[in-house]
């Protein structure tokens, strides 16, 4: 393989050369711009010499040494590519453990490694690490995605003494970077306020992103990140790294500035309240630390990952997706079979694809009809349904749509039978009072009968339904009062057996439904982590579909997120004329929750058009490059761009986000297009009865649309306009 044999030959070079007083092993950890260079000296000590771009001319490598100078003191210590503690190093650790003995040391050692080639594309790179005093090793994994610049880093940690030897501290990865400053972009939120960024300047001393919710884990702060070398990046200028774990419980990012001014970054599992005892000869395998990095600026970088995530994570990532309508916010809670068969009717009328079944459908002896009853009686309530899920799903067939079903399958409410007849499967202290978030209680997802429980709810939807095309998992509590009946005394591994026993559920329905959309929900976006993506084909950013909120948070989510894993919905949140609620979820993959038999003659039939326009346009949003042109943060009017990998057709999006007097939009330079083409610009998703305020033949260069730039006219009489560009015939 190409990419191969270009990590090889920097190893070569390096060691072939003999006297560079870098070279003892050097191992290139290399994609198709970057470069990160580990080195075990002559003590074994595994070190990261370098990180960032990769250099033109790799015979250079040899140099960097001379330049970057580590204090003997420090060497392998602050730079160490994996941290252990109890021996030398005084700093953060990425790893700390108990020994049988009760020793407290750990001094890892470079062995050996190992570069495969495991994939069109994808390599493998693992180092062997073992401490000579203690039977105890790591083994750390690269996995590299080359053409996308992106690396998910993980380690196995195992031993062979005479007793379980405790895991204090299990990172993932530790990173180290040098330059003059660093810039971190995190995000904290709660529910409907999620994805606020916050940017500033790293100073000496640790910086920690964590969560320790339990589930829900990012309700408050996620792990995703992005750090600026010397400046923060702009769109397209700068270098950043992008990181973030995936790992859907709790987390701990360290961002240290040592005291040699370079970055040290350790992410990881959480381990607060979780010493994990290991027994000889088991694996722990940590989550993988995913990170990607660029040194032209936040755009590149978050197109690479949009790459990625489509071709290597997210289910059916290259593939198509469901528009539906949704009857949350139509009914909530208040529906039957005759308002169901209504919904379906209007869901063929909209145009859409499926309709979407939320919350309030099940429990009998506590029925649904509020939040706070029935959640883990999973069976139809009779009085709502009296024909059954069976009925409707055939009668959704009738009238040509598909059918989607809303299911919390890891909580209870007290008021159920389930908590009745299975006290010993919630998560609760047994001697202490319960404490309810949203009224309900997680299950034991630690406990294997759990899991069965929580896959057969899914599994027996599916036998019963045999229709049944889509899945809204829900998950709307955080853990109180963590503890696990089934662990016993081993609460220190609870944390991580709940979120491994939720993959373990996963897995088994990914084996079994391994193409059905499943939309990630967490009360909104309290779980979106690349950890779930691997399940769900789609995320739920926010309860929040205000569209001027939904134009900054979904913003900042497709720093790391692409558009088609987005589920964006057209509800009644928000002042916003319908047509500039249309258009913002149109970034994405579009649904409506709205009462569709109470619109306007004219309202119903611009959304039948939007929908059509919009089937129209998805392959581009879907699966083009994402420019981001105006930040909504910074400019008056947001612009939004995706084009397709032959740069033929393209859709920019409009939107003012400020409502000052006068405001109106200038021209917008655009990206991605080819300079040499010709395009025409139409507008699109016109309001019935209005007209275009872009007159005459828009057919420009694109080298002028990306110089010159376009006016797509928006101001308080045009708060969004929707623009298509198509290539010209003959160019
Ligand atoms: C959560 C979800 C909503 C809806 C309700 C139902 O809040 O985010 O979309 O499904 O639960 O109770």
């Amino acid at each position: 393989m190409n990419f191969l044999k270009k990590g090889t030959v920097v190893w070569l070079l390096l060691t072939a050369l003999g006297k560079i007083s870098i070279a003892q092993v050097v191992i290139p950890v290399i994609t198709s711009h970057n470069a990160m260079l580990l080195q075990a000296d002559k003590g074994g000590d595994l070190k990261t010499i370098y990180f960032g771009k990769k250099l033109a001319d790799q015979a250079e490598y040899k140099k960097i040494t001379e330049v970057y100078k580590t204090s003997a003191d420090y060497t392998g210590v602050l730079n160490s590519a994996y941290t252990s503690s109890g021996s030398r190093n005084l700093a953060e650790p990425a790893i700390s453990v108990t020994h049988a003995d009760g020793n407290k040391s750990l001094d890892l050692k470079y062995i050996s490694h190992k570069i495969e080639n495991i994939g069109n594309d994808v390599s493998l790179v693992s180092i062997l690490l073992k401490d000579p005093a203690y039977p105890v090793e790591v083994t750390l994994y690269y996995k590299l995605y080359y053409k996308e610049d992106v690396i998910e880093q993980w380690s196995v940690i195992r031993h062979h003494e005479k007793g379980n030897i405790v895991l204090d501290k299990y990172a993932s990865a530790n990173l180290y970077l040098k330059a003059g400053s660093y810039w971190l972009r995190q995000y904290h939120g709660d529910w409907a306020k999620e994805m606020q960024p916050e940017e500033t300047e790293l100073t000496h001393g640790i910086k920690t992103l964590d969560s320790k919710l339990g589930t829900r884990a990012n309700l408050f702060e996620p792990s995703m990140f992005m750090v600026s070398l010397n400046k923060p990046a702009t769109e397209d200028e700068g270098s950043v790294l992008y990181g973030s774990l995936e790992w859907s419980g709790n987390f701990k990012i360290d961002l240290e500035v040592d005291p040699q001014d370079n970055l040290r970054i350790i992410a990881g599992i959480n381990n607060y309240a979780s010493p994990y005892a290991l027994k000889p000869g088991e694996d722990f395998t940590t989550p993988a630390f995913l990170y990607t990095f660029s040194d032209k600026g936040k755009g590149d970088v978050s197109r690479k990952l949009h790459t990625w995530a489509r071709n290597y994570k997210i289910p059916d990532g290259k593939g198509s997706r469901y528009t539906l309508l949704n009857n949350w916010e139509s009914t909530y809670f208040d529906f039957d079979e005759s308002k169901l068969s209504g919904l379906l009717k209007d869901t063929k009328k909209l145009g859409v694809d499926l309709f979407l079944l939320d919350d309030g459908w099940f429990g009998n002896k506590y029925p649904r009809n509020g939040d706070n009853a029935g959640l883990g009686d999973w069976q139809e309530n009779k009085k709502k349904l009296p024909n059954g899920l069976v009925s409707l799903v055939k009668e959704a067939q009738k009238e040509g749509v598909k059918f989607g079903i809303w299911v919390e399958p890891e909580m209870v409410n007290p008021k159920s039978d389930l908590y009745l007849k299975h006290p010993d499967w919630v998560i609760k202290q047994p001697k202490r009072p319960e404490y309810y978030f949203r009224n309900q209680l997680v299950l034991d997802l630690a406990n294997p009968a759990v899991q069965n429980f929580v896959y057969g709810i899914i599994d027996s939807l599916f036998i019963k339904n045999p229709g049944l095309a889509y899945i809204k998992w829900d998950c709307n509590a955080v853990i109180y009062n963590a503890h696990s009946n089934y662990l016993g005394k081993n609460q220190s591994q609870f944390y991580v057996d709940y979120v491994k026993g939720l993959y373990k559920v996963l897995d088994r329905i990914r084996i079994k439904y391994p193409t059905v959309p499943m939309m990630l929900c967490s009360g909104g976006g309290g779980r979106v982590d690349y950890g779930a993506l691997k399940y769900f084909t789609e995320y739920w950013p926010s309860d929040n579909t205000d569209p001027l909120e939904r134009i900054f948070m979904q913003w900042e989510y497709s720093y790391f997120y692409p558009a088609i894993a987005s589920a964006n919905h057209v509800t009644d949140w928000g002042k916003q004329p319908l047509k500039f609620r249309v258009d913002a979820a149109m970034m994405g993959r579009l649904g409506f929750d709205i009462v569709i038999n109470k619109l306007s003659a004219s309202d119903l039939l611009f959304c039948q058009n939007a929908v059509k326009t919009y089937n129209l346009v998805k392959p581009i949003i879907w699966q083009g490059d994402q420019y981001r042109l105006a930040d909504p943060g910074k400019n008056n009017v947001a612009s939004i761009m995706y084009v397709d990998s032959a740069k033929a057709s393209a859709v920019v999006f409009n939107y003012l986000v400020n409502y000052r007097y006068g405001v109106e939009s200038k021209p917008i330079l655009f990206k991605g297009l080819d300079p040499k083409k010709h395009y025409r610009v139409t507008e699109v998703g016109l309001y019935p009865g209005t007209k275009s305020a872009l007159a005459g033949q828009l057919i420009y260069s694109g080298d002028f649309l990306m110089t010159i730039g376009f006016d797509p006219s928006v101001n308080s009489n045009r708060t969004s306009v929707v623009l298509e560009l198509n290539e010209l015939a003959g160019g």
